[in-house]
């Protein structure tokens, strides 16, 4: 089945992937190509638009990327963004230069004005916000070309020549900050490229089941699922391609929530690949006995993981492909998108490969897809929702969760507590709003009193924040009502706890999980 294609073609931008992931969000199929394609491998794409991405370059400088300039000749609609945008200026009879003065310069939100004649602005707000990250100036447009837009400091921050259905912007419509961004793009696919909208996620599902069959062949393939939402998709999308020749491993170290290791292992009931579940939460709580330091847990943790997984993988024997739920967000932490985007950090899914492994090459089916359409693949997929929406949890799990000192008892009253906590932010209808929430067991013990006794029981933590990238976070205003209910329900039903606490600590300075 072929579909309406349109090509990013790749000049180093940092949201190169996020310019793709709109363009499938609008309904098209789209490819992210290297600008070293050879002109004739786009031609036999048959795209029906392009779009030049941002990049870290000047234009007029002798070592720049360029593009073959007979793409302009195709009679194929072309969207230059930033780089991209200067790049078709400066070869079709345009000059762009540094801008010598701040005022040319522009990083950040601005005020721009459009013309909502020109159809990449049609029925859009002649005033918003757009998101700039430029320092070089098209100081002369190119013949043809009409400028569309302008902000204070800058008269041509979009230009068109309509009848080739040239268009260029110098800010980010990709990007959140940039108002009507998206619709921009939409425009551009829609009204000059006359997409019709033939791209949806179950085709998705299917190119990407193909191609991985045809990677793998009749090889087998080995997974270590978490059951977080990356590697549980991961395991479905691969069970449904290659099916027996996929062997998951689902190591169950016994500090995971509440239900929360047989919930995973019935998602994938079915499937017929092997799904081998280890019970390993005797061997985790004698390593963790008396360990009350958080980076020490961690670590035992993180060690112990690796060795049972050795373990297992010994019993499988040698293994053609290891697979990875790497998602697109952590490829460019990573700094190994593509070449020209700047290392932002390094993660810590991506670059340590178990070398006890025996296998001979990777497969990452996730590797392009945002966090958003992976949770769209995996209901694609038929995975429940509970698994497809799950909020972000530890590698280390409950075991930092309960302060100090770790003990089966414990954990199981915390997972009593947190379950009580999650099922009433659900009723309340605040799972949607609130990015990560949980309960913390603490170590303290604090004098209480119910029905005519004493208590000296301990004070559980609640913690729920709100965050886009959990490097910063507030803590979620959760209505008083809804923490009462949690409170009364928990000391009533939880026996060990007298006193419940909220945390109205932001990130920084505090950090999400209390360990
Ligand atoms: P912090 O506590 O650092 O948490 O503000 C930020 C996000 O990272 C998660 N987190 C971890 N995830 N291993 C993980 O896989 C860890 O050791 C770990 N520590 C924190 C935390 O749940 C939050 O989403």
């Amino acid at each position: 089945m072929s579909h309406q294609t349109v090509i990013v073609l790749d000049f180093g931008g940092q949201y190169n992937q996020l310019i793709a992931r709109r363009v499938r969000e609008c309904g098209v199929y789209c490819e992210v190509k290297p600008y070293t394609t050879p002109l004739a491998d786009l031609k036999a794409m048959q795209p029906i638009g392009f779009i030049f991405t941002g990049g870290p370059n000047s234009v007029y400088l002798p070592d720049s990327p360029q593009v073959d300039p007979a793409i302009f000749e195709l009679g194929v609609p072309v969207l230059g963004i930033c780089y991209g945008c200067q790049l078709m200026a400066h070869h079709l009879g345009g000059r762009v230069t540094a801008a010598q003065d701040d005022s040319a310069r522009e990083y950040g939100k601005t005020e721009t004005f459009y013309d909502t004649a020109c159809k990449l602005f049609k029925d859009l707000p002649a005033q918003g916000i757009s998101w700039m990250s430029h320092g070089d100036y098209m100081e002369k447009v190119p013949e043809g070309f009409a400028l569309m837009a302008h902000s204070h400091a800058c008269p041509n921050v979009a230009i068109a020549d309509e009848a080739r259905g040239f268009y260029g912007v110098q800010f980010h419509p990709e990007v959140n900050h940039t108002e009507n961004g998206v619709r921009m793009i939409r425009n551009f696919l829609y009204e000059v490229c006359h997409a019709t909208g033939d791209w949806t996620m179950e085709d998705y599902k299917r190119t990407a089941i193909a191609a991985i069959r045809e990677k793998v062949g009749d090889g087998k393939v080995l997974l270590a699922l978490s059951g977080g939402v990356d590697s549980s998709v991961c395991a479905a999308l691969l069970a449904e391609a290659i099916g027996e020749q996929l062997t998951c491993v689902f190591v169950d170290h016994g500090l995971m929530r509440k239900n929360e290791g047989d919930e995973v292992e019935a998602a994938f009931a079915p499937w017929a690949m092997h799904f081998v579940r280890v019970d390993a939460e005797a061997r985790f709580l004698a390593k963790l006995a008396g360990v009350t330091e958080p980076e020490r847990k961690r670590k035992i943790i993180g060690e112990e993981f690796i060795r049972v997984f050795e373990e297992e993988a010994k019993k499988i024997g040698a293994v053609d492909f290891l697979a990875q739920g790497t998602i697109y967000p952590d490829v460019i932490e990573s700094g190994s998108g593509k070449a020209g985007a700047a290392v932002i950090k390094s993660h810590h899914n991506v670059g340590g490969l178990p070398d006890y492994v025996d296998f001979k090459e990777i497969v990452e089916p996730l590797r392009l897809l945002f966090k958003d359409e992976v949770r769209q693949l995996g209901r694609e997929l038929g995975l429940p929702e509970y698994l497809v929406t799950r909020q972000p949890f530890p590698g280390p799990g409950l075991a930092i969760r309960v302060i100090g000192d770790l003990t089966k008892a414990k954990l199981d009253t915390l997972r009593d507590a947190d379950a009580i906590y999650r099922e009433e932010i659900a009723a309340a209808g605040l799972a949607g709003d609130i990015s990560q929430y949980f309960a913390v067991l603490t170590n303290t013990r604090s004098v209480g009193v119910m029905g005519d006794g004493r208590t000296y029981d301990y004070t559980l933590a609640l913690r729920a924040v709100t965050t886009s990238d959990f490097m910063t976070a507030d803590w979620a205003r959760i209505p008083y009502e809804v923490l009462d209910r949690v409170s009364v329900r928990i000391v009533n039903e939880v026996p060990g706890i007298n006193r419940i606490v909220y945390d109205i600590t932001s990130k920084p300075p505090a950090t999400v999980e209390w360990e």
